[in-house]
């Protein structure tokens, strides 16, 4: 399936995968790094009745049951997750193991702590750190080719899909992907946080939902995302 295939199968689809577990298909999903987002994510799948681990590491040792040695948790998932820092990206993914074929959700966006600054809570500590033809997705899969990568999750502040999953109407998380297996399996995830997907196109496409793309910054429905899409 190319790219605009995919686009004709998920544009105006209406996905009925609610409840997912119940029906005796959860996922395995290795989140790795257990901080904001995370923890809402891993949160979000866990109530949906997917099985979640956390990939952390042993400098910081965490009381969360679920967690594991890196390269533990990839090897026991079949849906990883990378949400550590962008700028600590490189290192989880060498201590990740061997990533041949597994599909790796990307949620980063190209920002990193101004230099002296500490407060990782404080955005105005933040700073663009690649230039606005290159997305974040670009540069992760650089590193590691072998795997099958997908994006979502990054086009919105962690806060407000805290306080908006599940709201009626559901508010869109746009997403891309190239391989139709592993956009399946994202677009059940979506679903089951508590948000419409929305397919933004193939990976190509990630700049518009990125950080600062035409498709973030403000929660919208499925509606206006894709009247949105529709605008050149
Ligand atoms: N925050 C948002 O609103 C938001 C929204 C959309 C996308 N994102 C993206 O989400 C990602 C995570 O951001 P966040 O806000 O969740 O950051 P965060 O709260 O600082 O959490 C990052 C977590 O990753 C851990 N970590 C760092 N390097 C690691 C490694 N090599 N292996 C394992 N764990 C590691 C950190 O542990 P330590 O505390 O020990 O360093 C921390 O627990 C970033 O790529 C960001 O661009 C964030």
């Amino acid at each position: 399936m190319d790219n605009k295939d995919l686009v004709r199968h998920y544009i105006g689809e209406v996905i009925n995968h609610k409840n997912i577990a119940a029906k005796g298909t959860a996922m395995k999903i290795g989140i790795i790094g257990a901080g904001n987002m995370g923890t809402t994510l891993g949160d979000l799948w866990i109530a949906a009745g997917h099985d979640v681990l956390y990939g952390t590491r042993a400098s910081n040792p965490t009381s969360n049951l679920r967690a594991r040695p890196i390269a533990e948790a990839c090897a026991l998932s079949d849906f990883l997750v990378l949400a550590v820092n962008y700028w600590t990206i490189e290192s989880a993914l060498r201590e990740m193991g061997d990533l041949t074929g597994k599909i790796i959700l990307d949620i980063s966006n190209p920002f990193a702590l101004k230099a002296g600054a500490t407060d990782k809570h404080n955005p105005a500590n933040f700073e663009r750190v690649l230039p606005l033809n290159q997305t974040a997705l670009d540069r992760n899969r650089a590193f590691t080719p072998q795997a099958v990568w997908v994006k979502a999750f990054c086009s919105l502040p962690g806060k407000v899909m805290r306080e908006t999953h599940h709201q009626t109407p559901h508010i869109a998380i746009p997403y891309t992907a190239a391989d139709s297996h592993a956009a399946d399996l994202l677009s059940i995830l979506i679903t089951d946080a508590g948000f419409d997907p929305v397919y933004a196109g193939g990976l190509d496409k990630t700049a518009d939902i990125e950080l600062l793309g035409k498709l973030s910054m403000q929660p919208m429905t499925k509606a206006k995302m894709l009247e949105l899409m529709k605008q050149a």
